[in-house]
């Protein structure tokens, strides 16, 4: 069934409730694809009831970003979830989400503000703001659903520490489940913005599974310096990349690395035909 009113959420939670039944959440912002799916499909195993959220969250885009161009599909969405076997797909808009005339901006609206190391990296380095938005949005979905379990993608690696972060460091009472990249074929990750590239583009940007895939080969044949496992990266890239990071972190902390080991995790960002894409690969 598809809502739109944090009301109505809440009537259906309490009935759940009152009947014991065990709620899941997927947090997505729609365009819901085979990656999203798998993420609904282990929510649907896991719990009595599930909840989808198809919400595109402006405080998480940053100025410039792709905000108003965001693929937005509700209907084929809401038909996808519910053949997963999602119970309720919960798709607010902005105004009932943050309220009718509220402005949104960190001088007037709370935030929940993630801490500093773990967002001035990454990611977050050139996305300021971001995961400020994100886990106040992943926070109110929290907050509204009382879900017992929610469902993240191992796809946006550093969103799922940064969450995993704050639900430990303010006690929210839910539990956070992780579930691994969804693929094409080719390696290519699932992402909604593939919608964005042609088809030329979708062939360069198998660059970046590529360069994951040949470092974790390297890994696995003995070589941990990360200065010498970076510089495999190069040979891939051609004048259609536009990297702007690979970096070998730890999957739990997100520290730096320097020689890897099997908490290693590897991170890319690369903008191709102008898109930034992200992938990444845990080395163990
Ligand atoms: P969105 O990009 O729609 O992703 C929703 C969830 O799907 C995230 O947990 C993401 O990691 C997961 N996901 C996306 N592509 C995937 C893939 N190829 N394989 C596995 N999981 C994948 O992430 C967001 O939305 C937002 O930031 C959100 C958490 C909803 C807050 O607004």
């Amino acid at each position: 069934m598809l809502v739109h009113k944090i009301s109505e959420v809440k009537d259906a939670v309490n009935k759940w409730r009152g009947e014991g039944l065990k709620i899941g959440l997927v947090p997505t912002m729609g365009a819901l694809h085979a990656g999203h799916a798998s993420l609904i499909k282990k929510a649907v195993e896991t719990c009595d009831k599930v909840i989808v959220s198809v919400f595109v969250n402006p405080i998480q885009f940053c100025p410039g970003e792709d905000y108003n161009e965001y693929p937005r599909t509700l209907d084929k969405d809401v038909e996808l979830a519910e053949s997963i076997g999602a119970d309720l797909i919960f798709a607010p808009t902005p105004d009932e989400m943050y309220g009718a005339g509220q402005r949104l901006s960190n001088d007037t609206l709370a935030y929940v503000v993630p801490p500093f190391f773990y967002v001035n990296k990454l990611c977050g380095k050139s996305r300021v703001g971001h995961f400020d938005g994100v886990c106040t949005v992943v926070a109110k979905l929290f907050n509204i659903t009382g879900a017992d379990y929610a469902f993240f993608g191992q796809k946006d690696a550093q969103q799922l520490v940064i969450i995993k972060k704050f639900v430990k460091d303010l006690n929210f009472p839910i539990e956070i489940v992780s579930c691994p990249i969804v693929r094409e074929e080719s390696g290519l990750a699932l992402s909604s913005r593939n919608k964005y590239l042609t088809e030329d583009g979708k062939k360069d940007a198998l660059v970046l599974s590529k360069i994951l895939f040949n470092i974790k080969a390297c890994y696995e044949k003995g070589i941990t310096d990360v200065s010498a496992l970076k510089e495999t990266a190069f040979s891939y890239l051609t004048d259609k990349h536009d990297m702007e990071y690979l970096e070998f972190v730890d999957k739990n902390d997100l520290e730096d690395k320097t020689t890897a080991d099997n908490d290693t995790l590897v991170l890319i960002a690369c903008r191709v035909e102008g898109v930034r894409l992200i992938d990444n690969i845990l080395l163990a």
